[in-house]
């Protein structure tokens, strides 16, 4: 029952649809009709601008770090789950919720910065050294997605190194929904069309 409520309600967090809600109520503006389309913090900065998006890109991790704290946050108050499932997996179906979000016609975002919110609460130091890689990314391409599938793809190379069975295949889990949501992405670089950030 506790387990169930949970992963249900990480589910629900996770499909808190961050982009829509803000570009509805503060900009009239569904950003899903324009820039790449996608709900998501880099769509919302393209489309509403910086302040915008900094505040989706602070929802979208701190969803998946809330769907991830889930287990303590019941156990202060004396719940416990029956079956002991892993944190990562509580975390992993908040990711599940920002892709396919039940409030907003299950058309979510690529899984970037609520995965990094679920690694935040599992180890910090992760997931600084993958924001250093999306950063040094970021720098040298100038391209947002590119530097998110980098940030996914370091994410596999460390975790291999833990020889932690479950931290890496939630982490191939993640990173293969990354750079499986990026395949628009793909082609566009190879195409040449895809936009590059000016501010960095
Ligand atoms: O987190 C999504 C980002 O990597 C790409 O977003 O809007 O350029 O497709 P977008």
């Amino acid at each position: 029952m506790i387990t169930g409520l949970i992963i249900v309600l990480s589910y629900l967090i996770g499909s808190i649809p961050s982009g829509l809600l803000i570009g509805k109520i503060f900009y009239k503006t569904d950003i899903r009709e324009h820039g790449s389309g996608n709900l998501g913090a880099t769509n919302t900065f393209r489309v509403l601008g910086k302040k915008a998006g900094i505040v989706v890109m602070v929802m979208d991790i701190l969803k998946g770090t809330l769907a991830t704290a889930l287990p303590s946050l019941f156990n202060v108050f004396g719940l416990t789950m029956e079956w002991n499932i892993h944190i990562l997996i509580v975390g992993l179906f908040a990711t599940v919720g920002h892709m396919f979000p039940i409030f907003a016609g299950f058309r979510g975002g690529k899984a970037v910065a609520t995965s990094g919110g679920v690694m935040l609460y599992y180890d910090p130091i992760f997931f600084l050294i993958l924001v250093a890689a999306f950063l040094i990314s970021l720098y040298l391409s100038k391209y947002v997605s590119l530097s998110s599938m980098v940030a996914a793809v370091v994410a596999i190379i460390y975790s291999l190194f833990t020889l932690d069975p479950i931290f890496i295949i939630v982490v191939l889990l993640l990173a293969g929904f990354i750079i499986y949501r990026h395949r628009d992405n793909i082609k566009r670089i190879r195409d040449k069309t895809e936009p590059k950030v000016k501010w960095f």
